[in-house]
């Protein structure tokens, strides 16, 4: 791309994740694998590039979780700042600054950015009325307001939504508003704060956006066009909290930083801690290319409110491209951290060791680059067993198992080419133009296929020519078709590098080849003849099924525990009186059998001791009990059931179940043991 000459350097921004929960799939997929592959990609090519991440660690989320978890803000992001860090770093995302937003460097930069928008006039004070707990003496977040829902009624609506019928409300419309962690009742008190008149700025933004930078992707620029059509209002940059950077203005007690105004400041920071003498260039050199890798619920912060604070502060330079990804979604449903619907990175490693490049490999396969996508257990086992082991590895096996084999592990002289090696080597010319292509505009997934057809042509190249067949007639042949496999086994660790950096550097290793140089993919002559490789090795291993069937139960089991934390009793029946009750007579029986009922699988027959000569009672419970395990059991059944016949039986009564939250029935019975016939009142 012509485009990326007029720069000297890219600087590559990753959003900053909230430290109130570790890191999951979703995260990686969309947002730190494309901007490590972009990076990497860059750094091999020779280019100036920097990749700059780091904890947002202000906000109300983290608050939340402390009160959860009970213990200090601080103890909370302290923990998953850490537990982030290190999932980041196993996953070799290679940042080469991974900071914080509680970092003294971005407390003070933030503060003086503020300070300077202020002190310039950017900011207008405006006074509103905010619901405060005069007790507790706070003012409440939205979703710290609860009170009873305008539309059902429901008792615990949240400040900005309704669970219980799903509006979406504001705190105003909750009838008698209460604050959710004291309970207390709240009042509406006046209070001040910052605003960005983003209004202002509308103009500018249209012509930036969507006149000069139609080449973003259609999902940015579209959410880009329907924000500034609908018109862009003042933003309130300051909040009422006792958590976060303090406004730095006299008489702003109690009130910080809004967190979507200190956290993009942190790209600025951490750069800053990371070059303390040369950060500026980064930011302020017109030769600098900014790149802000994000998920989609975070374009609006990054393509019109964050350019603001930069046009409004004048020095810094805008981003250039802002390649945000939709959502990945896990097993059909939406990613969720609170309930615990997702797959976590530091567990992932803890349950399949050593597996970082599959899990990259198939979140880049399946990278939400266009659309929301989903990611299946089954899809990641088909992908690592019929990609990577089946195609990349399998070639890279062969290739230096036969070099072993036929030429004690050296390369061999590569002779005269066959038309068919000629054509081979073009195609395998072309794998470059195509990734670089690719790459250079961000489609990741189809830059990553194309490094697999790399392998593909390998494999084909083997199978057309079968070495192992000619190695007793033509060995000078098979020293050529040898030496093009490793030329091809050589640019695959290059290609992959980005993508793959673990298996590249164990391939690497394989073949003795040092470092990877992006300058000389498409070479065949990166190992010279006579070159030795070491002791092949797979690069891939197939994953079994109960690998699996693990995962799959995992998630069945959180599946299993939301529902039981989202049971609610059905509602209590209409009022009954004592006579209406009395009419149904229930009784205690002992099961004396208890048999399938044939050719209906719910159905279990029991006979019962009801100490009146006994009777059959037919009951729908199959599903949750050997027939065996009743027998014996005392039970509640209704005594005056009308009889009524069920396939071809007839039932003398009704055996009384509980029903579980998850649906289960659950036989009852008295908690000691009763004479059969018993009167249950
Ligand atoms: N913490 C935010 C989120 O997870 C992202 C912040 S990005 C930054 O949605 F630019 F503000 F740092
Ligand atoms: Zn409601």
């Amino acid at each position: 791309m012509s485009e990326q000459k007029k720069f000297k350097r890219t600087l590559v921004t990753t959003a900053l994740p909230y430290a109130n929960g570790p890191v999951h799939i979703g995260h990686l997929a969309g947002v730190y694998v494309p901007a490590d592959i972009y990076a990497r990609y860059l750094r091999l090519k020779g280019q100036e590039v920097l990749l700059v991440g780091g904890s947002d660690e202000h906000g109300v989320p983290v608050t939340i979780r402390a009160r959860k978890e009970g213990c200090t803000v601080q103890d909370v992001v302290d923990r998953y700042h850490n537990l982030i860090k290190k999932s980041f770093e196993d996953f070799g995302i290679s940042f080469d600054v991974y900071s914080r937003t509680t970092s003294e460097t971005h407390k003070k930069h933030a503060s003086d950015f503020f300070k300077k928008l202020n002190d310039e006039g950017k900011f207008i004070e405006l006074e509103s009325e905010q619901y405060y707990d005069e007790e507790a003496k706070e003012f409440l977040t939205d979703r710290n307001i609860r009170g009873e829902c305008p539309r059902c009624h429901a008792a615990d609506a949240y400040g900005d939504q309704c669970e219980k019928c799903g509006s979406t409300l504001s705190p105003d419309e909750l009838i008698n508003p209460y604050n959710a962690v004291t309970g207390n009742k709240l009042v509406k008190r006046s209070t001040k704060h910052w605003y960005l008149p983003l209004d202002q700025y509308q103009g500018w933004l249209e012509q930036w956006i969507l006149n000069e930078h139609k080449e973003w992707r259609s999902n940015v620029y579209g959410q880009c066009k329907s924000w500034l059509d609908t018109g862009l209002k003042p933003r309130a940059v300051t909040r009422d909290l006792n958590w976060g950077i303090p406004v730095p203005v006299e008489g702003a007690e109690g009130k910080v930083l809004y967190v979507w105004f200190d956290a993009p400041i942190g790209y600025i920071s951490n750069t800053k801690e990371l070059l303390p003498d040369t950060w500026e260039t980064w930011w302020k050199d017109p030769e600098t290319r900014m790149l802000h890798f994000i998920g989609k619920d975070n374009i609006v912060f990054h393509c019109i409110v964050f350019p603001a604070m930069l046009k409004a502060h004048g020095e810094y330079n805008l981003p250039d491209n802002v390649p945000s990804n939709e959502f990945l979604n896990l097993e059909g449903d939406k990613i969720s951290t609170s309930r615990n619907w997702a797959v976590w990175l530091h567990e992932y490693l803890e349950q399949i060791p050593n597996k970082q490049d599959v899990l990259r490999y198939v979140l880049t396969a399946n990278a939400p680059e266009t659309k929301d996508n989903d990611f299946t257990w089954k899809d990641y086992q088909a992908r690592n067993n019929n990609e990577l082991v089946a195609i990349y590895g399998n070639f890279v096996n062969r290739a230096t198992v036969l070099t072993h084999k036929y030429f004690e592990g050296k390369v061999p002289e590569r002779h005269e080419l066959t038309e068919g090696d000629k054509q081979t080597l073009a195609e395998f010319a072309e794998v470059r133009k195509q990734v670089e292509a690719l790459l250079d505009v961000f489609r990741f997934r189809d830059a990553q296929k194309e490094a697999m057809n790399l392998a593909r042509i390998g494999n084909k190249y083997l199978a057309d020519n079968e070495p192992w067949k000619l190695a007793k007639t033509d060995m000078s042949r098979v020293e050529t078709i040898m030496n093009i496999c490793l030329q091809i086994a050589a640019n695959l660790a290059i290609v992959f590098e980005p993508f793959l950096p673990f298996s590249s550097a164990k391939l690497r290793k394989m073949l003795a080849m040092g470092d990877a140089d992006w300058n000389i993919l498409g070479s065949i002559d990166i190992l010279p003849a006579g070159h030795a490789i070491e002791k092949p090795e797979l690069l891939f291993d197939k994953i079994e099924d109960d690998v699996i069937e693990a995962q799959m139960k995992r998630l069945e089991d959180i599946k299993k525990a939301n529902e039981a934390e989202n049971y609610k009793p059905e509602p209590v029946a209409a009022e009954v009186d004592f006579e209406t009750f009395e009419k149904v007579d229930i009784r205690v029986g002992k099961v004396l059998d208890c048999q399938k009922v044939p050719k209906a699988d719910k159905l279990l027959q029991f006979k019962i001791d009801d100490g009146m000569g006994g009777r059959t009672i037919v009951s729908g419970i199959a599903k949750y009990y050997n027939p065996e395990e009743l027998i014996g059991k005392e039970v509640l059944f209704i005594a005056n059931f009308a009889p009524r016949k069920l396939k071809g039986v007839e039932s003398q009564g009704m055996i009384l179940s509980a029903v579980d939250a998850d649906g289960k029935l659950v036989v009852c019975g008295p908690t000691a043991t009763v004479k059969p016939g018993s009167k249950v009142s």
